[in-house]
C-alpha cells in the first residue's frame, strides 16, 4: 500500500474535522487551514496560507485572534472562549473556539493549533430553555397566588356566610326546643341542634385547612403558634417554636410563604421522619426572615438527598421562597434528622413593627 506523506496526512486529518481548524506559526501566520475554514470565509487556500489574521479577517476580529494567540503562546496553556461573528447572510453566529500551543521535540512552543465550532443552534436552544423555564416559573407563581386567593375567598365565605346561617339555624332551633310542646319534638330539635353543631365544627375545620383565617387576621406569628398547637395535638411530636421578634407583622405574601413552608415541613416530619421532637426557630438577620425547622428523625433517604426537589412538597417550598427572592435548603444533619432552612428577604417588602 502506498504510504501518505505528512502533508497528505495533515490534510486528511484537518478536512475530516467538520469545524473550522487551522495551524499557525509563532508569528501567527497560517500554516494550514481545513475546508470547513475556507467554506466559512468563502476564500481559496492561497488567500489564507502564509498570512496573519490581519490580512484575512476584519480589523476588530483580527485583533481578538492575535491577542488570544499571543496569550496561548505566552502561557503555553489551552484557551477556550466563545465569540460572535457576522455570518455571510448578515446575521450573527456564535462560535466556541479552542486554541492550544504546538511544541517541538524540546518542548519549545513553535505555534498554535485552533478549532472553532458553530454553536449558534445550541446557544439558541439554551436561551430557549432558560426562557421557557422562566415562563414555567412565572406560571407556577401565578397559579400559587391564584390558588391561595381562591382558598382565602372560599374559607372566608364558608366561615362568614355558611357559618352565620348555621348559627341562625341553631338559635331558631333553640327557640323551638323551648316552645314546642311534647317530648318527641324536644328530642328531635335536640338532635338537630347536635347536627348543626357538628356542621359548624366541620365547616371550621374545612375552612382552616383551606387557609387559616388567623393568618390574615392576626398574622404570621399567631398563625405559626396555632399551627404548632394543631400538629402537636394530632401527633406525638414535641414541637418547640421560638420567634426572636413576636411584635413584627409581615406583608401577605411573606406571611403566606413562611406559613406554607413551615406547614409542609411539619407535614413531612409527621409523614416521613419518625421524629420525636421538632425545633422551629424564626429569627431576623440582615433584613431577612430565617426559619429553621429541625427534626430528630431518620433523615432524608439517599435518593431524596441526591434529587432534593423531586417531589411536590419540597419543590413547592423552594418555589414559594423563590417567588419572594428567597431560598430554601433541605438537608440531613450530622446527628440524624432533617434541617429545612428558609430565608425570605424583607428589605423591599418590609416587616412592620
Ligand atoms: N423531615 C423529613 N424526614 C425524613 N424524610 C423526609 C423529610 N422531609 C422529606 N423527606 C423525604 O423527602 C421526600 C420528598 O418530600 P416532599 O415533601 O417533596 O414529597 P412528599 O412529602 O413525599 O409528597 P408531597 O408532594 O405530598 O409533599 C419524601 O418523600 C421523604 O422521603
Ligand atoms: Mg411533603
Amino acid at each position: 500500500m502506498k504510504s501518505l506523506d505528512l502533508r497528505q496526512q495533515q490534510r486528511a486529518l484537518l478536512d475530516n474535522i467538520p469545524d473550522m481548524a487551522w495551524l499557525k506559526d509563532r508569528e501567527c501566520h497560517y500554516l494550514a487551514v481545513n475546508t470547513a475554514y475556507l467554506r466559512v470565509l468563502g476564500v481559496a487556500e492561497e488567500e489564507v496560507l502564509g498570512r496573519t489574521p490581519r490580512e484575512v479577517w476584519s480589523p476588530e476580529i483580527a485583533e481578538v485572534y492575535l491577542r488570544s494567540d499571543q496569550a496561548v503562546l505566552r502561557s503555553g496553556r489551552r484557551r477556550r472562549y466563545e465569540e460572535t461573528r457576522p455570518s455571510p447572510d448578515g446575521g450573527l453566529r456564535c462560535f466556541e473556539t479552542i486554541k492550544s500551543p504546538i511544541r517541538d521535540e524540546n518542548g519549545r512552543i513553535v505555534g498554535t493549533v485552533g478549532i472553532s465550532r458553530d454553536i449558534s443552534e445550541r446557544k439558541a436552544a439554551e436561551d430557549e430553555l432558560v426562557a421557557s423555564r422562566a415562563e414555567l416559573r412565572a406560571l407556577s407563581h401565578y397559579l400559587q397566588k391564584v390558588r391561595e386567593e381562591e382558598r382565602k375567598r372560599i374559607a372566608r365565605e364558608l366561615h362568614d356566610e355558611l357559618g352565620q346561617t348555621l348559627t341562625a339555624m341553631k338559635m331558631d332551633l333553640g327557640w323551638l326546643r323551648e316552645h314546642l310542646p311534647g317530648q318527641q319534638y324536644g328530642a328531635r330539635t335536640e338532635r338537630l341542634i347536635g347536627l348543626v353543631d357538628r356542621s359548624v365544627a366541620d365547616l371550621r375545620r374545612i375552612a382552616s385547612d383551606l387557609r387559616p383565617l388567623i393568618l390574615d387576621e392576626l398574622g404570621l406569628v399567631s398563625a405559626m403558634h396555632w399551627l404548632v398547637d394543631k400538629v402537636a395535638a394530632h401527633s406525638d411530636l414535641d414541637i418547640d417554636l421560638t420567634f426572636d421578634r413576636e411584635d413584627l407583622t409581615y406583608d401577605a405574601e411573606t406571611s403566606t410563604a413562611a406559613f406554607r413552608i413551615v406547614q409542609e415541613a411539619l407535614t413531612n416530619v409527621v409523614r416521613h421522619s419518625g421524629a420525636r421532637t421538632v425545633t422551629i426557630s424564626a429569627y431576623h438577620a440582615q433584613e431577612r426572615l430565617h426559619i429553621e425547622i429541625l427534626d430528630d428523625g431518620r433523615g432524608l433517604p439517599p435518593v431524596a438527598t441526591s434529587r432534593r426537589f423531586d417531589r411536590h412538597g419540597l419543590l413547592g417550598m423552594d418555589e414559594r421562597a423563590r417567588m419572594l427572592g428567597g431560598t430554601v435548603s433541605v438537608g440531613n444533619v450530622p446527628d440524624g434528622g432533617v434541617r429545612v432552612c428558609a430565608i425570605l428577604p424583607l428589605a423591599s417588602r418590609g416587616a412592620v413593627s
